[in-house]
């Protein structure tokens, strides 16, 4: 298989985890590339479901080695929880992981930071996933985060650091927030041992993506969260705080543009968005009621109702767009089985205008009412195709519909939560 670039095109939750579990059979590396534990992929396999929030989709894969990119802010505690999980359900991990010692390390004064900032925020609150990804981010950016490289200096050097890092953070925590401070001593001594489990997982990225970079070894990017959320491109100020468009691939593993292959972006066939913030096309009320129970829209990571609307194409073309996807992969397809009616939003009225153009500021957004075409639904299962034709004509006139607005190829289909329930069609929809 080809290098492949594997990016959220809505507001995260597409089924990232399971495409990338599905083509991580034939690649030597996946690598995640930004965010945290703020991410939930879902993988399920027969009975089996695992939900990972760092560590790359396709460690299930005997074989495959997966790294945690320095575009990541890594919580080593999360970190060490997800590896024991993955080991005592029989799969072993630790040889195939790798950590890059420029990721950010995430520390729990970053999340108690999170907590106490969305809390003062009241009714203008982001809804967080409270994983302290903002704080460590900006520690990055302000240049005063630890990495975890550092996790590999002496024991006495780390404890002292993390002492001096705690106890900065605690004075932020009682004088600007009057909040309790957190236990430096004891906070300390457990990241010390936390360094012991991690250290020979710590790599020098530049290392061991050396094959990547030659085209010797396959290298699957996996990507968090969603174009929408992205730091820049996204709704700000309600984004997370990394680049999840195809920025952060490059920069998130330090590897070269010609190295990323193919940019596959992620849509469900409808959408939904977990957090506060602009969805022009959310359904409210029973509507929206109905597509969360028929698609299970509740968060992977908090456990949160995620929000649901059908398909907004002003904001997909716009993900398309500036990823410079190259295919697009359609998900939960089978969610949408028993709909009478289909609808999907082709364009957004604004101030008496329409407009088809992705409003980049996202003030206006709020302003924006969707313009919805109607398609009539199959309300047949579509759980056991495997190929196009086996597709209801309703649902492949609606693939159609898409992959034509869209402007590129839709490379898959997802008809199911399991690893087989896909249709790969590398010549698109459309006959
Ligand atoms: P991610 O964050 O993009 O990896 O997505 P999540 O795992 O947070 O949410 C996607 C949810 O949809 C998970 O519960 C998946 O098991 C499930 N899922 C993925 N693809 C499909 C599909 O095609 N059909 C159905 N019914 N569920 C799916
Ligand atoms: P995956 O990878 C959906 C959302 C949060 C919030 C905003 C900022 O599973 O698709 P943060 O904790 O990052 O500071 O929260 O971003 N968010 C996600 N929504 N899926 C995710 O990840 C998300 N990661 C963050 O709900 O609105
Ligand atoms: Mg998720």
């Amino acid at each position: 298989m080809e290098n492949r670039v594997i990016i959220g095109g809505q507001w995260g939750d597409e089924g990232k985890g399971k495409i990338v579990d599905a083509l991580s059979r034939d690649v030597d590396w996946v690598l995640r590339y930004q965010g945290g534990a703020n991410a939930g992929h879902t993988i399920h396999i027969g009975q089996e479901k695992h939900v990972l929030h760092l560590i790359p989709s396709g460690i299930l894969h005997e074989g495959v080695r997966c790294l945690l990119g320095g575009g990541m802010v890594i919580d080593p505690w999360s970190l060490r929880d997800e590896i024991l999980a993955l080991e005592q359900r029989g799969h072993e991990v630790r040889d195939r992981l790798h950590i890059s010692a420029t990721a950010t390390l995430l520390m729990p004064y970053h999340k108690r930071l999170d907590e106490l900032r969305e809390t003062r925020l009241k009714r203008k609150s982001i809804g967080t996933t409270g994983r302290g990804i903002g704080p460590a981010y900006l520690d990055k950016i302000q240049r005063t985060g630890l990495r975890m490289g550092d996790l590999l200096m002496p024991t006495e050097n780390l404890e002292r650091k993390a002492i001096e890092k705690i106890l900065s953070a605690n004075e932020i925590l009682s004088e600007f927030y009057d909040a309790e401070p957190l236990p430096a001593r004891v906070l300390a001594e457990e990241l010390v041992v936390l360094a012991q489990f991690v250290a020979p997982m710590v790599v020098n990225p530049y290392d061991v993506l050396r094959p990547v970079r030659e085209g010797t070894e396959t290298a699957l990017f996996e990507g968090a969260q969603g174009t929408m959320l992205d730091i820049d491109h996204g709704t700000f100020p309600f984004v997370t705080s990394s680049n999840s468009t195809i920025g952060g691939a490059l920069t998130g593993t330090g590897l070269p543009p010609r190295v990323l292959g193919d940019i596959n972006g992620i849509f469900k066939a409808y959408c939904t968005r977990v957090g506060n913030g602009p969805f022009p096309s959310e359904l409210l009320g029973e509507k929206g009621d109905a597509l969360r129970d028929a698609g299970g829209e509740y968060g992977a990571t908090t456990g949160r109702a995620r929000r649901c609307g059908w398909f907004d194409l002003v904001s997909a073309r716009y993900a398309v767009d500036i990823n410079g996807m190259t295919g697009v992969i359609i998900t939960k397809l089978d969610v949408l089985d028993d709909m009478a009616a289909i609808q999907v939003a082709t364009a957004y009225e604004l101030d008496e205008d329409e407009i088809t153009t992705y409003p980049v500021l996202s003030e206006a957004l709020p302003r924006c009412r969707p313009v919805y075409r109607e398609f009539a639904g199959w309300e047949k299962p579509t759980v056991d195709c495997r190929r196009l034709i086996d597709l209801p004509a309703a649902a492949r006139k609606y693939l159609e519909f898409l992959e034509r607005e869209l402007g590129t190829l839709i490379v898959g289909v997802s008809v199911g939560r399991d690893r087989e329930q896909m249709i790969w069609t590398e010549t698109g929809v459309t006959t």
